[in-house]
């Protein structure tokens, strides 16, 4: 830059010894102007962004409009020298002031630390997080990540997956909230505003319909648009509405017809037109199919390279069929949420990213995530005084504990802790870290004798718990970016191995640490199950903190725990079996594309079974709690319902209060939904009037001849307690003519 305006001076120099001095390289378009005016930081993003739009050339256009391939994560590809080795890179235009954009998967913690020797905290996944229906807990979660960004060097994050757990087998489900779109969406619209809150920029993905990953990118998803704005959109709409997050991350599968980054419907329709979207859409990695189409549809990125948003693009513009006025839009809404998010005016910079710091509260959101299930007579908590022998079987729980793969992957400090060695974590290889339930067990017992086998054995096993006093069986689901569990069933002959030692010890306990709801065809037989989802870093301290009371559990269900694959919508997991077998090249890139008929509809999740008459193994909202909670006093209308929560047991505990609605008849949802929630946390004997503000959104039903909300006249009940089967509390209230008291009824 310097040399070519030394030439240029040089040359307008000698130019003006003979003829008028025209320079075309110092045009007012390619002067350094990283002070211009869009640098006052009184203006608004908008404001600002539509400035520096006017001095960009074509070219710098089409340069942030697109990444710069696929760097790191395809061996052979270039990296940019000035990447910070995430998963993606923008370059900026450094004449203007407006910085490259380095973006890093952070589903659950920052990605690939690894390769810069860096440390990242494993917080739990995102489906334990949802489970603690804490926003501040949420918030915490992204405020983590947004700072562990920043420290490494990046200032855009793509996590925030809220995809909706219409099958309870994607291998995602542990990157998103669960299946109710009220509590997702709030759960990750707190988690991406905590990553925002750290001036990076957020991301909410993979929008919409990448409910399974078998045929992930070839699928066709196919949903009525009353059922897709009432379940998938809305967790999207509300994820939106809170963090305002400077990208949407569209998915890889087709939604009726057309591929999601090229979606009129889905983009220009309903994220930026009825939600309101001013960021700006990325694609998935490879998930832009077209130019024209592509960019007439509402895709402003392409990712992670240039194959249609580059040169296509602009040839595109200079022809006509995209409107200059387009790719302007597509600039603007980059621009404005580099402005809006603070990175342009403060840029991360690099420092050690505070280990501690992350465990702390890492560990806070696991205690406040894992799932008491069943605890029969009381078995937990464990009395660290009465227990003089443990057996602790299974899941390498002498060393670690289980985390999520994919992009989603955290590379574990040490390496993996069943097999350390150098370098990042491996594609398809499940990674633990090292955190030992095994060494916290014994450090809270540590004049009794625990004892260790590995429940590769079963007849092992059963013989170390027999001649245990308790039996904690650890057992595991391992999940994956990529790929969907076959079925509910844990894998490995894990239940044969519970079966086992249950056999052996009536006082089995059996602790989970899944990707999503796996059936337990011995329920019956263990006293105590806890679901410990995959639970971060500090997950061995707060699994023994829970089983030893130093912890009240109060973790609840977001997802229901069938008690066979038999009884969900789809028994299998659409086109599981059209995958040909593992070979040299992608499984995916042999299948033909399929459909997928979401058949289900609205009835995603406890609605379905609600709705099917279909008992679970447990229930949505579901957990339990060493106290005792107390719902009284029910007060409703169609704006707030109020009731008193009280303690009634010998500890604290915090207990979260869910309200369900059930619509009119006349709505057509023969299924109760959740409508408000909160966690109260109580002293023994205490009590709390807890008043929640129901939101007119979550009243309505979606209209789709008048595109819109509504509030449909008639009864509505109210229903309030612990989880989607248990509401002791219930009372109801009018809607419309010849009702009185809420909404629509004039008061
Ligand atoms: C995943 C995205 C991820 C991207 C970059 C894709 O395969 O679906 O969630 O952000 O890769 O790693």
């Amino acid at each position: 830059m310097f040399l070519r305006k030394l030439t240029c001076l040089k040359l307008t120099f000698i130019l003006a010894m003979l003829v008028a001095p025209q320079c075309p390289v110092a045009s007012a378009q390619s002067q350094p102007q990283q002070n211009g005016p869009w640098m006052d930081k009184s203006l608004s993003p908008d404001q600002r962004a539509d400035m520096v739009i006017k001095e960009m050339t074509l070219d710098e256009k089409i340069q942030l409009v697109h990444g710069t391939g696929w760097g790191v994560l395809r061996g052979g590809d270039g990296v940019p020298t000035k990447s910070n080795l995430g998963a993606g890179f923008v370059a900026g235009i450094e004449r203007l002031g407006i910085p490259d954009i380095n973006l890093a998967d952070s589903a659950v913690g920052v990605r690939m630390a690894a390769l810069q020797s860096r440390y990242a905290t494993l917080l739990p996944s995102v489906l334990g997080l949802a489970a603690t229906w804490d926003t501040q807990a949420a918030s915490l979660y992204g405020s983590v990540i947004g700072r562990e960004l920043r420290e490494q060097g990046f200032n855009m994050s793509i996590g925030g997956g809220v995809d909706l757990a219409r099958e309870p087998r994607n291998g995602r489900n542990f990157e998103y909230a669960g299946e109710d779109p009220i509590l997702a969406g709030t759960m990750v619209g707190h988690l991406a505003e905590g990553v925002q809150s750290n001036q990076v920029m957020g991301d909410i993905k993979h929008y919409a319909l990448n409910d399974q990953e078998t045929g992930r990118n070839i699928l066709n998803a196919i949903l009525d648009k009353r059922s897709m704005r009432e379940t998938d959109l809305l967790a999207f709409q509300i994820a939106i509405g809170i963090a305002h997050p400077a990208g949407v991350m569209c998915a890889y599968n087709k939604i009726n017809g057309d591929y999601a980054c090229e979606n009129d419907y889905t983009l220009n329709q309903v994220l930026k037109k009825d939600f309101g979207f001013k960021g700006f859409v990325l694609s998935d990695w490879e998930g832009t199919h077209s130019t024209v189409k592509a960019a007439l549809a509402g895709l402003d990125q392409e990712q992670p390279g240039y194959g249609y948003f580059g040169a296509p693009l602009k040839a595109a513009v200079e022809k006509g069929d995209v409107p200059m006025s387009r790719l302007d839009d597509m600039d603007h809404r980059i621009l404005r949420s580099m402005f809006a998010a603070g990175v342009v005016d403060n840029p991360p910079v690099r420092r050690v990213v505070d280990p501690f710091r992350g465990l702390e509260d890492s560990q806070h959101i696991a205690e406040e995530s894992i799932v008491l299930l069943k605890n029969a007579d009381n078995q937990l908590p464990l009395s660290a005084e009465a227990i003089k022998s443990i057996a602790v079987i299974g899941s390498h729980s002498d060393v670690g504990i289980l985390s999520g793969g994919g992009s989603a992957q955290v590379d574990a400090p040490g390496g993996n802790a069943i097999d350390p060695r150098y370098g990042p974590s491996v594609w398809g290889q499940p990674v633990y870290f090292p955190s030992s339930p095994l060494k916290y067990i014994r450090a809270k017992v540590p004049s009794a004798h625990v004892e260790y086998n590995d429940g590769k054995n079963a007849d092992a096993a059963a013989n170390l718990a027999k001649k245990s006093q308790v039996a904690i069986v650890f057992v595991n689901q391992w999940m994956s970016e990529g790929r969907d569990a076959p079925t509910l069933s844990l894998p490995n002959n894990q239940d044969a191995l519970v079966e086992a030692v249950v056999a052996a010890n009536p006082h089995t306990i059996v602790v989970i640490e899944s990707g999503g709801p796996v059936t337990m065809p011995w329920a019956d037989k263990v006293t105590a199950v806890l679901e410990s989802w995959y639970p971060g870093i500090g997950g061995a301290q707060a699994i023994a903190n829970i089983l030893f009371g130093d912890v009240n559990p109060s973790g609840k269900l977001p997802i229901t725990f069938a008690k066979s694959d038999a009884d969900l919508p789809h028994p299998k997991v659409p086109g599981i079996e059209l995958l040909p077998p593992p070979g040299p090249r992608g499984r995916e890139g042999r299948m033909k594309p399929f459909d997928v008929n979401y058949t289900e509809g609205l009835k995603v999740g406890y609605k379905w079974f609600e709705a099917e008459n279909k008992k679970p193994l447990f229930a949505f909202g579901h957990g339990l709690s060493y106290t005792v909670f107390e719902y009284s006093d029910l007060k409703a209308d169609g704006r707030q319902v109020s009731f008193t929560l009280k303690n009634t047991g010998e500890r604290p505990g915090a207990e979260v209060a869910q309200v369900y609605l059930e619509l009119p008849a006349s709505a057509g949802e023969p299924f109760n939904r959740l409508v408000a929630w909160q966690r109260v946390e109580l002293a023994p004997g205490e009590s709390k009037e807890i008043a929640l503000t129901l939101d007119p959104l979550y009243l309505s039903i979606f209209d789709v001849e008048k595109n819109g909300w509504q509030i449909v006249p008639g009864e509505y009940k109210i229903l309030v307690g612990g989880s989607s089967e248990n509401t002791p509390l219930n009372s109801t209230f009018g809607v419309g003519v010849g009702h009185g008291g809420g909404i629509g009824s004039g008061n």
